[in-house]
């Protein structure tokens, strides 16, 4: 696949995560975006992933030099084969971008949007060719984590679901099917649960950002990288596996424990959350906490490689 090319359109935080992670599978990547500056700032931030992308396996044959920008989106995709919008989240200025990149692009040019919320059967309604769209959901910083949620619209064939499946593979991706469209895919649904929950203990003056922080860290989150809440509790049922703790714990989900609404972000909340953040961050830069957060990514993620149960789980880097 990789002789074929990509293009990239938007190339902010995840935008140029994408970009670095392609160009590191040996695709050439062709880019676009019209803010000031955009080029330079993508070169660099494909400098800075370099290092971490070569750690995780680069393709024999890729390089940086295979990266390219273009001051418009039809010089973009007009020869693309794959195109990943990453523009923000703005319904209104993602139908009009995907519009442009459907009147310029290969009628068999697989369209990805890396839409966080917006439905896939909405942004594909106006297109000359719906049936190529999928939403293609990564997770920042896209050159390290390999998930990527791929979701359908009532228009997508099933033939793009199994081309758009082959493609994100090929950048060595887990790709998660989701077969239905729902407001936040599946992982942001399930992260939306624990941040209200978060957001709650701090307006309660429950405990402060640090101490939620540690309460993740320092337990679940260190488990949750291996096993996911099913096998995390099946595990924790002991030698009755999941039936034991069904038994035992299936009474406590009447308890209240959750709210789910989100609490009024009001000035204090606000304030809380903002200052509590930047205390925790001890001095470190936003750069600094970056570079921290990623060399614990890459030796996590070769751990987590020997230690997943099934080898489906893995994936090709
Ligand atoms: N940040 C995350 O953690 C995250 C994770 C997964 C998905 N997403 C999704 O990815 C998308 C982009 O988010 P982001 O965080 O990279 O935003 P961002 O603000 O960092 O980047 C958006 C980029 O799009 C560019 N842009 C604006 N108008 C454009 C146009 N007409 N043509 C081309 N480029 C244009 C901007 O100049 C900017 O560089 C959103 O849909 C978001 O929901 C974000």
């Amino acid at each position: 696949m990789p002789n074929q090319k990509v293009a990239v359109v938007g190339t902010g935080v995840i935008g140029n995560g994408w970009i670095a992670r392609m160009l590191s599978k040996g695709y050439d990547v062709i880019a676009t975006d019209p803010a000031e500056g955009a080029e330079r700032r993508m070169r660099e931030a494909v400098d800075h992933a370099w290092p971490y992308v070569s750690q995780l396996g680069v393709a024999d044959d890729a390089s940086k030099e295979r990266l390219f920008f273009v001051e418009s989106i039809e010089d973009a995709v007009k020869e693309a084969d794959y195109i990943q919008e990453n523009v923000p989240e703005r319904e209104d200025l993602k139908q009009a971008v995907l519009l442009e990149i459907d009147r310029h692009a290969k009628a068999d040019a697989l369209i990805g949007s890396s839409t966080s919320g917006i439905m896939p059967s909405e942004l594909q309604v106006n297109l000359r060719h719906p049936e190529r769209f999928v939403v293609a959901h990564p997770f920042h910083p896209v050159y390290i984590l390999p998930l990527v949620e791929v979701v359908g619209g009532n228009k997508t064939t099933q033939e793009n679901i199994e081309k758009a499946q082959n493609f994100y593979e090929s950048i060595g991706m887990s790709v998660l099917i989701v077969r239905n469209e729902i407001e936040g895919h599946i992982a942001d649904r399930l992260l939306e649960a624990i941040w209200r929950e978060s957001l709650h203990i701090v307006n309660e003056g429950i405990a402060t950002t640090e101490e939620v922080d540690k309460a993740f860290t320092h337990g679940a989150g260190l488990r949750y990288a291996q096993y996911g809440p099913f096998l995390t509790f099946h595990l924790a049922g002991g030698e009755g596996g999941m039936r034991h703790m069904l038994k035992q714990f299936g009474p406590a989900l009447k308890k209240p424990w959750t709210k789910l609404e989100a609490p009024e972000l009001t000035d204090e909340l606000y304030h809380n959350v903002v200052e509590g953040c930047e205390q925790q961050s001890n001095g470190m830069t936003m750069s600094e906490l970056d570079q921290n957060r990623n060399e614990f990514l890459v030796k996590l993620y070769d751990l987590v490689q020997e230690y997943w149960p099934q080898e489906s789980q893995k994936t090709k880097v």
